[in-house]
């Protein structure tokens, strides 16, 4: 037998691994994966040559130290069905939860799987060694990790085609800053969604409606380590975190980072009913541990217990609604109402983005252990 994509020491292994296994594309979950929009995760591309530049000299030892713990690979052969993957009853399942849990799945695979495709071009394209060697370690972990979910997807007879989504996806064009502000967002705030909900099913272990959630506490270290990799890279030059104008743009990252998560996570509300979760509680939930963890590299927090902020984000999912509506309804009417939507969605944004923010003092030593 071929090996399984949780024992791949590379990217590239674990996608060969999956693309082995039959069936081997469904259209269907493939074209989700292939939508571009506000809400659906993208691929990214960026300046490779600007980010091979990047001298890891002033973190040195802490950088060694990170490595060294991402090579020791305490993960390997971790997310793979074993004993404790209970069976899955589809056809029994809720049809309107089941719909949005597939959608769940394809969204995270999706979204797994764009950290691995933007970590492995830099792999290849890069020669510092420090950078490629990073880069290399998270995609393995990144290819395993969107492997998984396709194996839980199959079981539902879906798989996302990993290999055509990295040919036909289109990708989105990022300056390296913005590169890391998104990415180290995005890794902190992936591992607080993971530990968020392993933590809540620990105490409601009757609202495991699926096995995938007993391998989100591995699942989140490894996200917490790549974060960590992003805070060090953060940290290889003050003027990204300390200017005016990357202030503001930090500012831009969180409240955009924060902001789709509320309108995505409100988008699956049977999801959230099975798991017994409040969307807008597991929200602020998210988003306070993101925002404490932040505080190792941004000089700011986001207010989120500001009196617009909550009505706001409520807003902006009102005109994404609205949005949905009008690209369904077609025409000119839908058309109006999308542009309606989306001058609201706008106005939210901007409300939300005008917040004063929390000052933070950055502490000298960015790292950090998992904490929750
Ligand atoms: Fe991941
Ligand atoms: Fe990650």
């Amino acid at each position: 037998m071929n090996m399984h994509s949780s024992e791949a020491s590379t990217a590239e292994e674990a996608i060969a691994a999956q693309e082995a296994l039959p069936p081997l594309t469904n259209e269907e979950a493939t074209q989700v994966a292939m939508s571009n929009t506000l809400l659906t995760p993208r691929f990214y591309t960026t300046d490779f040559d600007e980010m091979d530049a990047i001298d890891v000299t002033p973190v040195r030892g802490e950088w060694d130290k990170l490595i060294a713990a991402m090579k020791a690979d305490p993960n390997k052969g971790h997310f793979k069905k074993n004993a404790d993957w209970d069976d899955v009853d589809w056809d029994g399942m809720e049809p309107a939860l089941k719909a949005e849990f597939i959608d769940f799945l394809i969204s995270s695979c999706t979204a797994e799987f764009s950290g691995c495709v933007l970590y492995k071009e830099m792999k290849r394209r890069g020669s510092n060694e420090d950078i490629t060697t990073l880069f290399q370690l998270m995609a393995r972990d990144e290819a395993r990790h969107a492997g998984f979910i396709n194996d839980a997807l199959r079981e539902a007879g879906i798989a996302v085609n990993l290999g055509f989504l990295t040919q036909a996806k289109k990708y989105t064009y990022f300056r390296p800053k913005f590169i890391y502000y998104a990415t180290y967002l995005s890794e902190k705030i992936g591992y607080a969604r993971y530990i968020t909900i392993y933590r809540h099913l620990e105490e409601h272990p009757d609202k495991r409606f699926h096995p995938i959630f007993k391998w989100f506490r591995e699942w989140c270290n490894d996200e917490f380590s790549h974060g960590e990799a992003f805070a060090l890279l953060l940290k290889t030059d003050p003027n990204l975190t300390e200017s005016r104008m990357n202030k503001l743009w930090i500012k831009f990252f969180l409240t955009a980072v924060y902001s789709t998560m509320w309108v995505r996570d409100h988008q699956r509300p049977e999801f959230h009913k099975a798991l017994g979760v409040d969307p807008a509680w597991y929200g602020q939930e998210v988003f306070r541990k993101t925002s404490e963890i932040s505080r190792q590299v941004f000089p700011m927090t986001l207010d989120i217990d500001h009196p617009r902020w909550i009505p706001q984000l409520n807003k902006m999912q009102a005109a994404n609604v609205q949005i949905a509506a009008g690209r369904k309804q077609g025409g000119f009417g839908g058309w109006a109402k999308r542009m309606v939507g989306s001058a609201k969605a706008g106005m939210a944004f901007i409300s939300l983005l005008t917040i004063p923010v929390e000052k933070n003092a950055v502490p000298d030593s960015p790292r950090l252990e998992p904490a929750y």
